[in-house]
């Protein structure tokens, strides 16, 4: 029996930064950003916007067509996690209504958990066939102002039906996986934003690159012309590009520029969305002009720390006939550009504080984060 991703959605935040306003603002070479990072935008929130809103309005757009009744299990995946205990699936629950016959949980692996998230779901359909799994990865990559990561920034949510006999694509049985404990970055409970060491975590985003790659093969006997295209975690897309050309000298064989190129299409423009970057990719990879009917498709996931996995994918024939296009591009062009001095307030105006306090009311999304009572973070329905 096949397991996979059935549908999927996506929603990013209101606001949008061009590097270009970074670029001159900071009297940098916009090239660096266009050509060295491989980034063009990034997606910036608003004060009333969070992973919760962005994840709840990728599951509406999502469950617009399908019966929710059917969902038995809900995965959240983030690092940038609203509560020390409550998972934010439980309030994404709570505003989408879904049934309370639910399991819902939270995972977390820097930008690796979305994948676990999904392995999680598909081994649950194995032995429930007929249960459908809701899987959201969601994330605002926010960086010190200032820091190298800055212009990596972003923000995105991308949730995932995994049932069986998938409309888009089946995860095939096993893959390779790969754990390794490395300082590259990190995010202690008392900060907002993360600890990185940059080139460190280049190298460690390589070496698992071929850690899990290798595994992938010893388990399976992958070949490397068996995969079709080639998607690799995406924290800025020239790294995904390192990370082709790292495997094909491992492999000792040439592969093309256009086995990834598609895939970086929307997070050139999203920026870094951490757990949903790879998915992200996906949407992406399935939104080109290629036809992947029956084609195999490779997927790195790398969360820093440092856990990754290396998976293959076949997509389903007929996949053209449930993928939405329209909402990605509604979702990236409806986004309020803002000056560099502009993102520079909201950056500093981030408040994750639990005393009470109202956020503005800015957000155009169906959900918004209305701020604090009495220690309780408060969601509306627009
Ligand atoms: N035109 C074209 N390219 C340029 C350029 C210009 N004017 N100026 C610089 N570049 C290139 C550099 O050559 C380099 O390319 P390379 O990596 O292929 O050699 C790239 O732009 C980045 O320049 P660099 O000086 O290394 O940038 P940096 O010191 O500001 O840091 C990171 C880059 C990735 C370390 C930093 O953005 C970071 O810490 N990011 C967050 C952590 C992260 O995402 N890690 C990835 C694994 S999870």
């Amino acid at each position: 029996m096949k397991i996979g991703i059935h549908d999927l959605d996506i929603a990013t935040t209101h606001y949008v930064l061009n590097l270009d306003s970074m670029a001159k603002a900071l009297d940098i070479d916009p090239n660096k950003y266009h050509i060295g990072l491989g980034q063009d935008e990034f997606s910036v929130p608003a004060p009333d916007e969070d992973v919760v809103t962005m994840g709840a309005e990728a599951v509406a757009r999502l469950l617009e067509r399908h019966d929710k009744s059917k969902i038995r299990m809900v995965l959240f995946a983030t690092e940038t996690g609203i509560d020390q205990s409550k998972a934010a699936g439980v309030f994404v629950h709570g505003l989408l209504g879904l049934p309370q016959s639910v399991r819902t949980v939270e995972f977390k692996q820097a930008c690796y958990s979305g994948t676990a998230a999904i392995q999680t779901a598909v081994n649950h359909v194995a032995r429930y066939t007929d249960d459908q799994v809701l899987v959201i990865a969601s994330d605002i990559a926010r960086y010190a102002a200032d820091s190298g990561g800055e212009p990596t920034q972003g923000a995105g949510a991308v949730a995932m039906l995994i049932t069986a006999n998938p409309a888009l694509v089946e995860i095939e049985p096993d893959s390779g996986v790969f754990t390794a404990d490395v300082n590259d970055f990190w995010r202690p409970n008392d900060s907002s934003t993360p600890f990185v060491e940059g080139k460190l975590s280049l190298d460690a985003y390589l070496d698992a690159t071929i850690g899990a790659w290798d595994d992938l093969v010893s388990r399976r006997g992958v070949k490397i012309d068996d995969i079709h295209r080639f998607l690799h975690h995406q924290p800025f897309t020239k790294m995904a590009r390192k990370a082709h050309t790292k495997l094909a000298e491992h492999v000792g064989v040439e592969l093309g520029p256009e086995l990834i190129e598609e895939s970086m299409a929307y997070n050139r423009r999203l920026g870094n969305s951490y757990t949903a970057s790879l998915y992200f990719g996906l949407v992406a990879q399935l939104h080109g002009n290629d036809d992947l009917a029956g084609k195999r498709l490779g997927l790195f996931s790398y969360g820093s720390g440092s856990v990754s996995e290396f998976f293959t994918a076949v997509v389903q024939p007929g996949y053209h006939d449930h993928i939405y296009p329209a909402h990605v591009a509604d979702s990236l062009d409806r986004r309020v550009e803002v000056s560099f001095d502009e993102y520079r307030e909201l950056h500093a105006a981030y408040n994750g504080a639990s005393e009470n306090y109202e956020t503005e009311e800015v957000t155009q999304a169906p959900f918004r984060f209305a701020g604090v009572t009495d220690r309780v973070r408060q969601y509306e329905t627009r």
